[in-house]
């Protein structure tokens, strides 16, 4: 039913989405990661296929189902997240970078577990990771439309307008994570979009898929050729 009623103003289109979190390994057995369900990016990945684009989800580790119809390549660290992205981006229209990615991996991930025995402390020695949006973004060519996503427990519009212009995205996603406004694990969401003409619209609370799709209605008309 769904299907028949989403408009299909994305024929033809090329999507690329990005889900889930980031895992880095500390060794074998043990890994730093985000808070992330995936269901905000399947929501947008499976929205994109029903309006008629051709679909290509770069999803981190999640309980979640691929969506039906579409391309889903599986990684885990930041680094596997950004190789896919970048050998998959040029022949791509429009990038939706819904993925909690991971700022920072340890630098020397052990290769054998590592025991606690007589250790009192573990200090991790992190690393940052390529902020893979930012390079999307810079690499951007004309006609394609980047959306970013961000999940802000504070200081949302100002975070949100920083980003947008650090990253040279078209389109800011920004959702707001404190007390029970929070976007992690729950079926609903509530964003407010920013967009790079400096305009900015805030939506109701609603659904993950309706909020896809109320998304994917201000990027259909950002990809207009
Ligand atoms: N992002 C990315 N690569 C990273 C970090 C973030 O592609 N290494 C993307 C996310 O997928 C998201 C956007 O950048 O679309 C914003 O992520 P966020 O974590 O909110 O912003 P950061 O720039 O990492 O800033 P901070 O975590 O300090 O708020
Ligand atoms: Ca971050």
């Amino acid at each position: 039913l769904c299907a028949m009623l989403s408009p299909k103003d994305l024929t033809g289109r090329k999507v690329l989405v990005t889900a889930g979190p980031t895992c880095e390994a500390i060794d074998p057995v043990r890994f730093i990661s985000n808070r992330s369900s995936g269901k905000m990016g399947y929501a947008l990945a499976a929205a994109a296929e029903y309006r008629g684009a051709e679909v290509v989800l770069v999803s981190g580790p999640t309980n979640l189902a691929p969506p039906v119809n579409v391309e889903t390549v599986a990684v885990e660290s930041a680094d596997q997240m950004a190789q896919a992205v970048f050998s998959r981006m040029a022949d791509t229209d429009i990038i939706v970078k819904v993925a909690a990615v991971g700022d920072y991996r340890v630098e020397t991930p052990a290769d054998r577990k590592i025991k606690k025995s007589g250790q009192a402390g573990l200090p991790l020695a992190l690393v940052e990771n390529i902020d893979i949006l930012k390079e999307v973004g810079a690499r951007k060519k004309a006609g394609q439309v980047v959306v970013g996503f961000a999940a802000e427990t504070h200081d949302l519009a100002a975070n949100a307008r920083a980003k947008l212009a650090a990253k040279k995205v078209d389109l800011l996603v920004a959702n707001p994570v404190a007390g029970d406004e929070t976007a992690f694990g729950a079926d609903t969401n509530q964003a407010t979009l920013f967009y790079k003409d400096g305009t900015e619209e805030q939506l109701p609370r609603m659904d993950k898929a309706k909020l896809a799709h109320a998304i994917l209605d201000r990027v259909a008309k950002l990809a207009v050729k």
